[in-house]
């Protein structure tokens, strides 16, 4: 299960990527907003976060205007490690070696192609463990 929400400047791109994962048979939860009435992104960070550390969703996906604001207000949430993506490169490489729990990405920046492959490329990789465990450990500590 995927946690999906977005502000008032996302939600457009959130749509697209809901109809995607629905197409692909990929269960998710929208955690808002609603509409393109305007609405602040920290609050959306805040509840998909909370349905990730619940255990609720494997994982998560944010989407703001630039994905700047609403991945800074998800890493502010401990046992969050939420990763601001613009290409698949970086969607597939912050699975390998970090572990992202939480995608972010801007609904002003990206085109709905590149998002649902972005989307894909997260939700299909696995993190490779080994040495950056290690390093994931010690970023987590930083949160103590
Ligand atoms: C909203 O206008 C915009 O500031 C927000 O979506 C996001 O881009 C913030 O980082």
């Amino acid at each position: 299960m995927v946690a999906i929400g977005s502000d008032h400047g996302g939600f457009g791109l959130k749509q697209e990527i809901m109809a995607h994962l629905e197409a692909a048979g990929v269960p998710y939860q929208d955690l808002g907003t609603y509409s393109e009435d305007s609405c602040d992104y920290p609050d959306i960070a805040k509840a998909v976060c909370t349905a990730v550390l619940e255990g609720v969703c494997e994982k998560g996906i944010l989407i703001c205007g630039t994905g700047i604001g609403i991945s800074m207000s998800a890493n502010k949430i401990r046992g969050i490690r939420a990763a601001l993506c613009t290409d698949s490169f970086m969607a597939k490489y912050t699975r390998l070696h970090n572990d992202a729990n939480v995608l972010c990405m801007g609904g002003r920046v990206l085109g709905p192609g590149l998002a649902c492959e972005i989307t894909d490329t997260f939700l299909t990789t696995g993190f490779e463990g080994g040495r950056h465990a290690v390093r994931v450990q010690k970023m987590m500590d930083l949160e103590k």
